[in-house]
C-alpha cells in the first residue's frame, strides 16, 4: 500500500510538471513576432530596425542570430516574420 501511495504521488508530481513546461510553451507560442523580437534581440545589442536590411539579407541573419539566440524554429520564424513584414 505504501508503494502504491508513493507511485500516485511520484505520479502526480510527473502529471504536474509536465502540464506546467506545456503551459510555458503555449505561452510562448502564443506570443507574437513582435513581442519575441523586443524580449529577445536586446539581449545582447541594440534591436536592429527592421528597415536596416532588405529580406534577403534578414533571412540571412535569421540562420545566424538563430543559433546565437538560441531559439526554437518557432520563435524565429515569428520573429523574423514580423522583421520582413515591417521592413
Ligand atoms: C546571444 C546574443 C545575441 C542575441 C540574443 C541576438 N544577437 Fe544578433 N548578434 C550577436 C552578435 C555577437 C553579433 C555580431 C556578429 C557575430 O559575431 O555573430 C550579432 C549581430 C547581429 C546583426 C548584424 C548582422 C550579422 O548577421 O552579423 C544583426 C542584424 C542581428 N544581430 C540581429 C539580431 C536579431 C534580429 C536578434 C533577435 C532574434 C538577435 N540579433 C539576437 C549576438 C546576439
Amino acid at each position: 500500500m505504501k508503494a502504491f501511495k508513493f507511485i500516485a504521488i511520484v505520479g502526480l508530481i510527473a502529471t504536474v510538471g509536465i502540464s506546467c513546461s506545456t503551459e510555458r510553451a503555449t505561452a510562448v507560442q502564443n506570443k507574437a513576432g513582435v513581442q519575441l523580437w523586443g524580449e529577445n534581440c536586446v539581449r545582447c545589442h541594440n534591436t536592429p530596425s527592421p528597415a536596416s536590411f532588405n529580406d534577403a539579407d534578414w533571412s540571412t541573419i535569421e540562420m545566424h542570430m538563430k543559433v546565437r539566440a538560441n531559439l526554437t524554429a518557432t520563435e524565429s520564424q515569428k520573429i523574423f516574420e514580423f522583421i520582413r513584414s515591417a521592413n
